[in-house]
Order: structure tokens, then sequence, then C-alpha cells
């Protein structure tokens, strides 16, 4: 993009179409929007971070439900957000929303900070959160860049190559904000990513700013945003090892809570292994070797890899001590990551298929 094109009536006129858009077209009743606070919103833009609107809106009621302020979030322990988290996903920012409620806490006496650099200080939250907190709650003018955003600018401006960088990102973003309503402006730009200008086939023909929009004009939409390639995810092989001790009705599975480095720190999981020797070594100190059976497969995508799980699953005659480990109820609410939530929702469907039966 050179000087010429960067035309100072490109970026006004975007701001005022898309703030009268949204009026009639836009998002104006996602649960965050109804009586709106900075605390609302903070906890809905780290919900929405790595996560889409309909997964999120039942975790964020609960969550709202919950802890209805800053003064009772901050009285939580890590492992009742993680439990509520639980099934949401990247629970790094769970811990960070906890860290981040002693901050407020013990800094800010429960008031949600107005500064941008307070507010970037918080664990979990980058420039677009930032930006997004200060725009949506306080009305303030503070520029946005999530996946939404960056490709309606790639699309408007009709950006390749190096002009995609995120430093060219940023300064448009910036340069597009109106003088006055931020607070619409932002949730407009997003509903225009979520509703109109999507990755495959946007809706041109609706678009409130397609006659400016230079991708529309040049028809190149469907080869901007250009596409990256993507490294193949790693693949990794798991043993989950599901040991119930069902006698009298007491359903109990075997369980560890995972350290605070590995991956789903601090969550509840089932024995498992990526070692044949380790879990060799397992099933033989607790002599379970005779009745293991292969209970089900899961696979489970995370951002940089994937996981193929093969549940193993054992009765177990007695609440035998292993070190480190713990039998939990299968009704206990723990936090656990999302392939445990299914195994356990598939033994309670079991369980209770079994009792109608009797
Ligand atoms: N994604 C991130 N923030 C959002 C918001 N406030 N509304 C809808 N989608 C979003």
């Amino acid at each position: 993009m050179n000087g010429k094109e960067l035309n100072k009536n490109y970026f006004n006129i975007f701001s005022k179409n898309l703030i009268s858009w949204h009026k009639k077209n836009g998002r104006h009743d996602l649960p965050w929007q109804i009586n709106i606070n900075p605390y609302k919103i903070w906890i809905s833009e780290i919900m929405l971070q790595q996560t889409q609107v309909q997964t999120v809106i039942p975790f964020y009621n609960k969550f709202i439900e919950k802890y209805k302020n800053i003064e009772d979030l901050s009285n939580a322990k890590l492992d009742d957000i993680l439990e509520l988290w639980s099934g949401l996903g990247y629970y790094r920012r769970a811990a960070n929303i906890y860290k981040s409620s002693q901050i407020l806490k013990n800094q800010y006496s429960c008031i949600f900070p107005k500064k941008y650099n307070d507010i970037l200080s918080l664990p979990g939250v980058g420039r677009s959160t930032a930006g997004a907190i200060l725009s949506l709650a306080f009305n303030e003018k503070y520029p946005i860049l999530d996946g939404n955003v960056k490709r309606i600018i790639k699309r408007y401006f009709a950006l390749r190559g190096l002009n995609n960088s995120e430093n060219n990102l940023w300064k448009i973003s910036e340069l597009l904000l109106p003088s006055r309503k931020n607070n619409i402006y932002s949730q407009s730009i997003m509903d225009l990513g979520f509703l109109v200008c999507i990755k495959k086939k946007p809706l041109c023909n609706i678009c409130p700013v397609k006659l400016c929009c230079r991708s529309n004009k040049l028809k190149l939409t469907d080869l901007i945003p250009e596409k990256i390639h993507k490294k193949n995810k790693k693949n990794i092989i798991k043993l989950f090892f599901l040991v119930i001790q069902n006698n009298k009705n007491k359903n109990l599975v075997l369980m560890k809570k995972n350290s605070q480095k590995s991956i789903w720190s601090n969550l509840w999981n089932f024995p498992n292994f990526s070692k044949k020797k380790e879990y060799t070594e397992f099933i033989n100190e607790n002599n379970f070797s005779k009745k293991v059976f292969l209970y089900c497969k899961i696979k489970s995508k995370l951002t940089h890899l994937t996981y193929d799980i093969d549940v193993l699953k054992v009765h177990s005659k007695k609440e035998i001590n292993i070190d480190h480990y713990y039998w939990k109820n299968i009704y206990d609410k723990i936090g656990s990551p999302r392939p445990v939530i299914i195994i356990i929702k598939k033994l309670l469907e079991e369980i209770n298929n079994a009792n109608n039966n009797v």
C-alpha cells in the first residue's frame, strides 16, 4: 500500500459505515453485552481468545453466576476456577485469571483498572485483549487485532506479502478508529468478521464497506488473506488407564493431578503413559495385566499437536494405594481436560443405563 492508496477517505468511511451497519445488523444480545462492566468484558475476552462465541456462552454464564464480581473471584481457589473451565480448553487462561484476581485484589482493591498499561500487565492480557477491554468497557479509543480484524484489514486494503506484517496491521487498525463510539466500533468490526467477512466465501453483497474494499473491487477476496502453509501438527500416541473400583456402587476412579509445568497443568487426569515401558511397569506392579481391555479411542487436538489416545480399562477389586494417585468419585466436580471429561461422561451413561435396566 503506498501513500496514495492510504487515502484518508478509506479510513473515515470504514468506521462510519460499520457503526451504522451495526445498529441493525450487529450482535446486541451476547451475555457480556448485558449490563456491561469491565469485569464481565475482561472474563469474556479471555474466554474468547481461542474459543468461538457459541462455545464460550455456557461457560461464561456459569462463571459469572458463580463469581459475580472481582471480589467473589479473588476469594476463589485455582482448583475451583479450573473446575468451571473444565472442557473449555487452553487452561493457562484459567490460571491467568486466578493470578489476575489476586493482583486486582492486592493492587487495585478489586476495582478494574482503566489505564492501558495496568490492563496490559495483567497475566493473559495482550495488546488486542487490552484494546478490546478499553474500547468495549470504557469506550476508549484503542485498536484490536484478532484473527477476524486481521482478515478484514487485509481484504479491505488488499494487503499481500510484506504488507501483512503485524506492525503494519496494528498501524492500520489504529488509523481506522473513529473519534467517538469506540465501544460500538470494536464490536462492529468483530461482528463484520463473524457475520460477513468470513474466511471462505465472504458475503460481499451485504457488506457495509464493499464500495471501498479493494479486494472486492479487484475480485481478490478468494486470494486474500494469502494462505499460510501450516506445519503438520506433531502426533503423540498416549495410553490412558481407566482403573475403576465400583464395588458397592462406589464408582471410584484412579486419578492424578498434573504437575504445574506439564500440559493440562493442575488438571486431574487418569494414569497416562507415552512409553510402553512405563505402562508395563504400572500394570505389572499392580497386577492388572490379565484384566485390561481396550475401552475406547479418542483423538484430541491441541494448538501444536494432536493426541491419539487409547483408553484401557481395568476393574480393581480394592482401593489399592499407589503413590501420587487418588481415588476420585466419578460424580466429583473436578477440573479435567476434555478427553477425561468425554471418558467420564461415557462411564456415567453406562452406569445410568445399567441402573435403568435393573
Ligand atoms: N471475539 C472476541 N471478542 C468478542 C466479542 N466481544 N464479541 C464477539 N466475538 C468476540
